[in-house]
């Protein structure tokens, strides 16, 4: 059965449609326009989009989703990853995280690291079913002084394997990447 939705590589033309989801939710550690902007034109960088199928004609409808790595062989890092409210508990976040687990490993990253707001036990355990284990905190990073646990990955492909995701979808694993400058913030 189809999920009724596709994943794929985010473009500028996504941007509207991202950051009204990124200010939704997360409103008090939001980036800029310009902060998404420049992560999307540095060539470590690959984001996806998530969006409803079914449209006339084929088309992708609306974004509902989004997520993305940053990819340093042999060094990866989940930047992002969010999820329209309506579509939570659908899978979408775990089919997004298959995606750039494969990303990364396909470019040669063996260690995927990120960190997730202490108080949000949703995120948490997503990457724990990714096989993503706590491996410290760093205090008081986010904007309202909560703390961020950092988790890592250390066998992305077998953590792709071993949850429902699947494989990534063939077409994306060689996806180009673009030249440009961006930020080191990660959101997660
Ligand atoms: C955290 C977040 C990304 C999770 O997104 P999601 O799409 O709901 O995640 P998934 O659906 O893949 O997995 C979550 C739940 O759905 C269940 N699920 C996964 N696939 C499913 C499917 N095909 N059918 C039904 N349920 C499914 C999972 O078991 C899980 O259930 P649980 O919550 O009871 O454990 C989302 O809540 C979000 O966007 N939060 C706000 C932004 C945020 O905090 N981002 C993380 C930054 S570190």
């Amino acid at each position: 059965m189809s999920p009724g939705y596709r994943v794929r590589p985010m473009s500028e033309f996504d941007l509207p449609a991202v950051m009204e989801l990124e200010r939704a939710l997360f409103p008090g550690d939001a980036w800029s326009e310009d902060m998404m902007r420049s992560e999307l034109a540095e060539s470590t960088r690959h984001y996806y989009v998530a969006c409803r199928s079914g449209g006339a004609a084929g088309e992708d409808g609306p974004v509902m989703a989004y997520a993305g790595l940053r990819a340093v062989p042999p060094d990866g890092d989940v930047q992002t990853i969010a999820v329209d409210r309506s579509w939570w508990g659908r899978g979408v976040a775990s089919a997004l995280l298959t995606e750039l687990l494969g990303a990364a490993y396909t470019r040669g990253v063996r260690e995927v690291l990120l960190e997730v707001r202490s108080d949000n036990p949703r995120a948490k355990e997503l990457y724990r079913r990714f096989m993503f284990t706590e491996i410290g905190v760093r205090r008081g990073y986010y904007r309202d002084g909560v703390d961020a646990i950092v988790m890592r990955c250390s066998a992305p492909a077998a953590a792709i394997a071993r949850t429902r995701g699947g494989e990534p979808s063939e077409a994306l694993e060689f996806g180009e990447p673009v030249e440009g400058a961006g930020e080191d913030e990660e959101k997660a």
